[in-house]
């Protein structure tokens, strides 16, 4: 089975492609390396022992898209390439829905053409919104607060259409939780531009002293420790959950949807806390106020998943933490030695 990934050089993308390669899948990469770099497609042969091909496009491009499933032929699309900021896509919006909602409708035409049927899309917990109940089942109601979630749940919608449309194409819709960690290697992980927007890579960034103090967004919420509780997940679990994803979808076609998280939440102070016992090092915080837009608690009721593709989160959270920090100390090991 050959596999195209969007996106396969980002985060979760490049984890995932490890994953496939190392189930025998045959993987094609298309990233415009708008967020990514070229070093990690190295990485993904060093960690593998494989090769495959990757081109360097942008999936808006319907012609380039075309050219690539002509020559590769591929039987199945993940679909990871997006744009991810939330307060970016506040400031941008066109940029986020050019991007996020052209991708997969270039996606889906140039898929009918090539007779390719099953599509595994990252959405996100982003689309529960506010939840009303925790933990959040995938029958929640959905909303959004912001231009990037709503074009997770706008693409959401374009597949369930497609498949309405088309009873042999099968859409998974992947909503993650927070992925966290690294792979083991230490090869590949998280390494955002300039400030980072998330907890992990910012508390790491302060552990190393690049950054010099975490803020905590509001010690006031309705939570066991007043600070805001999220359900992070080892990306590797993660990648492992579209493997058997995919494989659901190759049996069955239509449109389906599943929470990726572990089910439990943790505080953004236990988080703190757990970071500076596994890894003996310090991670200085001050509480600030609420950040607009930031809810108290967000965690998921992942039994859908376990129950339907046999998949459930292995790693837990010292693993995160620990495999979040040996990942950027590598990382600076490395940029030192090229100096
Ligand atoms: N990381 C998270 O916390 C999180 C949570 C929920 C959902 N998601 C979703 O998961 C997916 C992957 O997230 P990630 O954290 O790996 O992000 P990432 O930015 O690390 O990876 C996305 C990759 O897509 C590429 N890309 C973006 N637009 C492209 C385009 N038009 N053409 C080709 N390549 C393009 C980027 O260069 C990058 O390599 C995204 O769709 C994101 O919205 C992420």
């Amino acid at each position: 089975m050959k596999v195209l990934v969007t996106g396969g050089l980002g985060y979760i993308g490049s984890h995932t492609v490890v994953e496939l390669l190392n189930e025998g899948y045959e993987v094609v990469v298309v990233d415009n390396l708008s967020n990514s770099s070229i070093d990690v497609y190295d990485k993904i042969k060093i960690i593998t022992g494989k090769d495959f091909p990757f081109y360097e496009e942008d999936v808006c491009i319907e012609k380039k898209l075309d050219e690539i499933f002509s020559k590769e032929k591929p039987d199945a699309v993940i679909h990871f390439a997006a744009y991810k900021a939330v307060g970016e896509s506040v400031e941008k919006p066109i940029m986020y829905y050019e991007n996020n909602l052209v991708s997969t409708m270039k996606l889906c035409k140039v898929m009918k053409k090539h007779n390719c049927n099953v599509f595994v899309f990252s959405s996100s917990a982003t689309v529960y919104g506010d939840p009303e109940v925790l933990p959040i089942k995938e029958s929640a109601r959905l909303s959004t607060t912001n231009p990037y979630g709503s074009t997770k749940l706008m693409n959401e919608q374009i597949l369930k259409d497609v498949c309405i449309s088309n009873k042999d194409f099968s859409a998974m819709i992947l909503r993650y939780f927070n992925p966290i960690g690294a792979h083991k290697s230490g090869l590949i992980g998280e390494n955002p531009n300039g400030i980072p927007n998330n907890l992990m890579p910012y508390i790491v960034r302060v552990a190393t002293r690049e950054l010099e103090i975490l803020s905590i967004f509001g010690d006031d919420y309705d939570t066991p420790d007043g600070t805001g509780v999220r359900d992070y997940i080892h990306v590797v679990d993660l990648a492992k959950g579209h493997i058997k994803a995919l494989e659901k979808a190759f049996q069955e076609a239509g449109v389906k949807y599943y929470n990726l998280g572990t089910g439990t939440g943790y505080s953004v102070l236990e988080m703190v806390k757990s970071f500076e016992k596994v890894n003996n090092v310090k991670v200085p915080y001050k509480i600030v106020g609420r950040r607009a837009g930031d809810i108290a608690a967000c965690y998921a009721d992942p039994t859908k998943a376990y129950n339907e593709l046999g998949w459930k989160a292995e790693f837990g959270l010292e693993d995160m933490m620990r495999d979040s920090y040996n990942f950027v100390l590598k990382l600076n090991d490395e940029k030192r030695s090229n100096e």
